[in-house]
């Protein structure tokens, strides 16, 4: 592994804390009365680094395949293919021990509050699991003390630590997701959709507690959402995902001032606007039909159904992700051509042209 000249290169840098390496998740599944086998390309060649106490966004349109590639990060799911990196560590497809080891450093924050803690379990129980089964604390005295501090680092009073979840809102049960996320001292966390249960009003005092929590233990996150309001407040890049890949990366103000993807012009485009006289219902992009089947995406790129600016090449081409503009990186072949300064341009090979050919220098990491 370390003989890789990009992971090499990123480690010496001390830049990515973790990096998607073509990572790819496909489930097998069989289909109809006749029982035929088929595979859901759920996550497909996914390249996206996430820097030591950075956020990165992931927006996507429901079935993108967001969820699928949170949990093949944290090693919920093997994957089929590509690799991922954790701290300058191959750690795909770790089992046991090993894996036991890497949950220390990354665990998620689930969307739902009210399913992700145990109804029968008093606060203290929920929060202090981790603690225990990692065999992190095992006297009481500890394990209670540790607990308190747990709550009130998410703003919560010690005596919750007594109660069942039941006794509070979405809002506090969050925040006991949160501190139990928190319990082993991660480095990283993936927050799938962490806000889209809760009130409006609740909805940015949780944000703010991630970015409170991010500043105080140099947390990186995976903030996962369908709303690109809270996604730009929180986040430092924001990759779009559709159909099982990520089709464009940036900065947050570059992906708002200057998207070079157009399904990322259409999701903008459907922010909606609070003046009705504004004309945004008129400029809307409207996309033609639902996400494809990942089961049998389109050929060439796997927008070109539904793009409105799509021409015959697109059926016919998988487009290459390339740098577009400094750190901007987009996979369309009719946006703005990429650059050339500073950088080597990156040559990817067939499935999404993302393997260098043996004979081509190490590139730019792709999504650094
Ligand atoms: N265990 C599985 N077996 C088969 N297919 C799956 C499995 N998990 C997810 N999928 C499929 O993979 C695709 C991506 O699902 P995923 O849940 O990752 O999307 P998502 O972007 O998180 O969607 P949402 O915004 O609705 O949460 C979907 O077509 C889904 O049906
Ligand atoms: S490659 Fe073609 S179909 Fe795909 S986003 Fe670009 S213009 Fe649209
Ligand atoms: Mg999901």
């Amino acid at each position: 592994m370390r003989s890789d000249p990009l992971v090499g290169s990123l480690e010496a840098s001390g830049q990515a804390l973790l990096q998607m390496q073509g990572l790819t998740v496909h489930f097998p599944v069989r289909s109809g009365m006749s029982g035929r086998k088929q595979v859901v390309q759920a996550v497909d060649d996914v390249w996206l680094d996430v820097r030591a106490g950075e956020t990165v966004g992931l927006v996507g349109e429901s079935g993108s395949g967001k969820t699928t590639l949170g949990y093949s990060v944290l090693g919920h799911y093997r994957p089929t293919a590509g690799r991922v990196i954790f701290d300058g560590e191959d750690v795909t497809g770790l089992e046991g021990k090993r894996l036991q080891r890497l949950r220390r450093n990354m665990q998620m924050v689930f969307q739902d509050p009210y399913g992700s803690l145990n109804p029968r379990m008093r606060v203290e129980e929920i929060v202090a699991e981790p603690l225990v089964c990692h065999g992190v604390a095992t006297d009481r005295g500890d394990v209670r003390r540790r607990v308190e501090e747990l709550l009130a680092m998410c703003g919560m009073p010690a005596e919750a630590a007594d109660r069942f979840p039941h006794a509070f809102s979405g809002g506090q049960r969050q925040r006991i997701g949160i501190a139990r996320a928190l319990a082993l001292g991660p480095r990283f966390l993936v927050a799938d959709e962490p806000t889209s249960a809760l009130d409006v009003s609740v909805q940015a005092q949780v944000v703010n507690l991630l970015q409170d929590l991010q500043r105080d233990l140099a947390l990186a996150y995976l903030f996962i959402s369908h709303d690109l309001s809270v996604v730009r407040h929180i986040s430092d890049r924001i990759a779009i995902m559709y159909l099982g890949q990520v089709v464009e990366v940036a900065a947050s103000d570059s992906i708002f001032d200057n998207p070079r993807h157009p399904y990322t012009e259409a999701l903008l485009s459907a922010i909606p606007v609070p003046d009705p006289r504004s004309g945004w219902h008129e400029q809307r992009i409207r996309l033609r039909g639902d996400l494809p089947s990942p089961i049998n995406p389109p050929p060439g790129c796997r927008f070109n159904t539904r793009c409105p600016i799509a021409e015959d090449i697109c059926s016919e081409r998988v487009p290459v992700f390339e740098q577009k503009a400094d750190g901007h990186w987009a996979a369309c072949h009719l946006s703005t051509s990429a650059v050339t300064s500073n950088h080597t341009p990156v040559e990817f090979g067939p499935a999404r042209g993302r393997n260098r050919s043996s004979e081509s220098p190490p590139p730019d990491n792709p999504t650094t």
